[in-house]
């Protein structure tokens, strides 16, 4: 026999990996399970069993809580949390232990991950359980910095958290060490089908020194998450499928309750003509067989160069037959189990129902467990159902593209913006890919990288908020100031005629125009003795839906400079001084104060600072543990809505607008309801400030009558409402559709002295993995 005869015969032998300590440890919990609560496991009651997917056996039961046990969770949180957020540098001890003890056990987390969820050992043991490790690492060193690096950041208080099977351990560190690191105490749920990894990380709680209650780990299905989300929280994090993302988007809208989604995605995975294409073909393997595909950044959506598309395919096809399916705890095996009957039927549903394109299957499944063979789906149309839903299973669909804008175009041809990959050997075409495409992150030649340095999260539908990196604390702090309350002011009255006889009515601002209300009305607006100040157009649905296409039609603003924007900031500045005086008397006649120049003096003062701002506030480069980089790079929203205050009916526009459009964003902007005629003013020093028609629209009337529709609006990429605590509900419940970013101050009086708080609301953090190759 020839040495290369031997290469083909060869084939892998089993490599089990013992599940015996994993059973003892079961068994030592006579298989079964209450929940930790205040540091000690509750009596088992309700049970439900949790299956181990590969065999469908029984591994244990655990609780299903009740309302009951959801309060008394919070309850101990919350008791714990003051003492909890009292010292960053005992949180970073604690921090440091638990990432510690994880390392000491990290076999027995790996195998019992992978027991429970169905995973492969060899994902589990390589990157599940050292990733969570690194995660606790890291924030221990985010815990002791807190003090020194974010002086004015208070925790939230008590977190409720919900977190998806797909990575069961992962994901709790991923929610519980940033959450900690701030002070936070947690009520965290997992899911259903994979619990045992989040008790047995309870356990180590008491070994790590972690105070009683500032953990507690809650079991149940998705009646519970219900009930966390609705429970007295200060914020809920959530991970897992968008149309939970929306119930929970919709439950929590005016509670006052931060919020957090990680939700779904169909991320692209592109393939260019140039590029190495076994490393793509390879990659691919990570992209979507990685975890049998139930992985929210899956590249689950291949795009390849139709030149190559043929020999790429051939490719694929042959490294598909290569890949082992079977039982997850034998370590040469590339493809575990599903991790349950019902998520295997939802792919084997997607996958029958779909008539278009052509199929390939490879690999023998086993006959018992939940298996699903690894799938490829090519020729398919970007509009076909596969192309556009999730799957969250091991099925890759495929199209082809023409060119690099074809490619972004089709990239970009979904509801969701997680993550994108792109391969191609020419640096030059894959960072001007890069910005283009709908992501939070995109990994240039490779796949699936993450990191607790870098920020991960998405865009449009895939939801928003970072985990991880410094980014990631945002959601899970809040300024030390607690904000006083507006009070509601009473629009004055009068019958006064206009003292001049020209006509006062100021009209709506929309693509650089003015423009009467579509419906018709006007209103008048009297000064504080009753005079006739001007009268104010009253916007609808239709005006918002004029200015929201002229905001879209103002698209190549984002893609201008800095340095651009700053300039024409600073020009703002220069016209509104010119008439600082006319603007200051707007302001007491309006406001029957006199507080009008002061009010003009920190306007200018808001114009100059995001003016210079616009070309400083820099992304960064995160220190990644791979030889590479990875850019956090600070991108425009899009179109953001604002509804303004009547608190400084002048400041209280310039100051949100400037932050906006100085960071690239077009704004169609709702002025202060009873005090509108500073910003029809303002309309004046717009059209001789060079900005492009459509970068500001402003709209005035009842707020009430736009904010439901801009809530809503699909075109329209996040709200800001710094009004009244009506507005703030119904624009956060309004928002559930598109699932768009909202900042919302439940009737707080607004800080514009926080101009970081501005600036970061107004941009999306987009992390671009490079590596540098070998
Ligand atoms: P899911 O979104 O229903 O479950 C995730 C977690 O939310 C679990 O802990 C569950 O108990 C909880 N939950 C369910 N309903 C809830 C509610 N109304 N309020 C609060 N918590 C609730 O995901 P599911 O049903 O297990 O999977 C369905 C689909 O979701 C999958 O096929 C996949 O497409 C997607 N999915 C996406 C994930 C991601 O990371 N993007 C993770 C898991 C699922």
């Amino acid at each position: 026999m020839s040495v290369s005869d031997i290469y083909q015969s060869m084939d892998y032998g089993p490599a089990p990996e013992s599940a015996a300590e994993a059973m003892a440890w079961l068994d030592a919990h006579k298989r079964k399970f209450g929940h930790f609560i205040g540091g000690d496991f509750t009596k088992p009651a309700k049970t439900f069993a949790s299956r181990n997917p590969a065999t469908c056996e029984d591994l244990a039961q655990i609780s299903q809580a009740s309302q009951k046990d959801v309060e008394a969770a919070v309850k101990a949180a919350r008791a714990a949390q003051p003492a909890w957020a009292k010292s960053g540098a005992k949180r970073a001890r604690v921090l440091y232990a638990l990432a510690r003890a994880l390392q000491k056990h990290s076999r027995l987390f790996a195998v019992l991950e992978t027991l429970d969820n169905g995973k492969p050992i060899r994902e589990a043991r390589d990157i599940d359980v050292p990733l969570a490790q690194r995660h606790f690492y890291y924030h221990a060193g985010m815990a002791q910095l807190m003090a020194s690096e974010l002086p004015d950041a208070a925790p939230l208080g008590v977190c409720g958290q919900v977190i998806p099977w797909n990575f069961p351990l992962l994901m709790l560190a991923w929610k519980l060490a940033p959450a900690l690191a701030m002070g936070n105490t947690v009520v965290l749920k997992p899911a259903e089908y994979t619990s045992l990894t989040a008790l047995l990380f309870a356990e180590i709680c008491a070994e790590a020194g972690v105070p009683k209650g500032v953990v507690n780990i809650i079991t149940g299905d998705g009646a519970v998450g219900e009930m966390v989300v609705a429970a007295d929280v200060d914020k809920v994090a959530f991970t897992g499928s968008t149309a939970v993302g929306r119930r929970i988007r919709a439950a929590t809208a005016g509670s006052g309750k931060a919020l957090t989604l990680e939700l779904g995605g169909k991320s692209p995975y592109i393939v260019f003509d140039d590029a190495d294409i076994d490393s793509a073909v390879e990659g691919l393997v990570d992209a979507i067989w990685f975890n049998q595909g139930q992985v929210c950044c899956a590249g689950s959506r291949l795009l390849v160069h139709e030149g190559i598309a043929d020999r790429f395919y051939a490719k694929l096809r042959r490294r598909m037959e290569g890949l082992r399916i079977g039982d997850p705890l034998d370590k040469c095996i590339d493809v575990g189990a599903i991790v349950d009957p019902s998520q295997l039927a939802q792919i084997t549903r997607l996958v029958e129902e779909n008539q278009a394109g052509e199929m390939f299957q490879a690999g023998q499944v086993p006959e018992t467990g939940c298996f699903y063979p690894p799938t490829l789906i090519t020729g398919l149309h970007p509009a076909d159902t596969l192309m556009q839903e999730e799957i969250f299973g091991p099925v890759l669909v495929a199209t082809t593209f023409r060119t690099p804008a074809e490619a972004v175009q089709v990239a970009n041809n979904t509801s969701y913006g997680l993550a994108a990959s792109v391969w191609t050997e020419n640096i030059n075409l894959a960072l001007d890919m890069a910005p283009k495409l709908a992501a939070g992150i995109v990994w240039v030649n490779g796949t699936n990288m993450m990191d607790a340095a870098a920020g991960f999260g998405g865009v449009r539908e895939s939801g928003f908020g970072r985990e991880g990196g410094w980014e990631g604390l945002a959601a899970y702090t809040r300024p030390k100031t607690k904000p006083k309350m507006q009070k509601p002011v009473a629009a004055f009255t009068g019958t006064g005629a206009p003292t001049d006889p020209i006509d006062r009515t100021a009209k709506l601002y929309i693509g650089g125009k003015q423009a009467r209300p579509d419906a018709g009305y006007s209103r008048n607006i009297y000064g504080k003795k009753g005079q006739l100040l001007g009268q104010a157009s009253l916007a609808n649905r239709k005006d918002l839906r004029n200015a929201v296409e002229a905001a879209q039609k103002a698209a190549s603003w984002s893609k201008t400079t800095g340095a651009l924007r700053a300039q024409i900031l600073y020009y703002m500045a220069e016209n509104l001084a010119a008439r600082g005086d006319e603007f200051a008397k707007r302001i007491n006649d309006l406001t029957g104060t006199t507080t009008g120049k002061a009010e003009v003096e920190a306007s200018l003062d808001a114009l100059f600072t995001y003016a210079a701002w616009a070309d400083k506030y820099d992304g960064q480069v995160h220190g990644v543990p791979i030889r590479g980089v990875a850019l956090a790079m600070k991108e425009p929203l899009g179109t953001i809505g604002m509804i303004c205050s009547d608190a400084q009916p002048l400041l209280g526009l310039i100051a949100p607008m400037a932050a906006a459009i100085g960071m690239g964003n077009r704004t169609v902007i709702h002025a202060s309801q009873t005090y509108p005629l500073a910003a029809t003013d303002l309309i004046q020093v717009l059209e001789t400030s060079d900005i492009p028609a459509g970068v500001v629209n402003i709209l005035t009337g009842d707020r009430a009558d736009v904010a439901q529709h801009m809530g809503a609006h699909m075109d329209i990429d996040a709200v800001w409402s710094f009004a009244d605590e009506a507005t703030s509900t119904t624009v956060e419940a309004a928002s559930a559709g598109n699932l768009k970013r909202t900042w919302v101050n439940h009737g707080a009086v607004p800080d514009w002295s926080d101009s970081h708080a501005l600036l970061s609301h107004a941009t999306e953090v987009k992390n671009i993995w490079v590596p540098y190759g070998e």
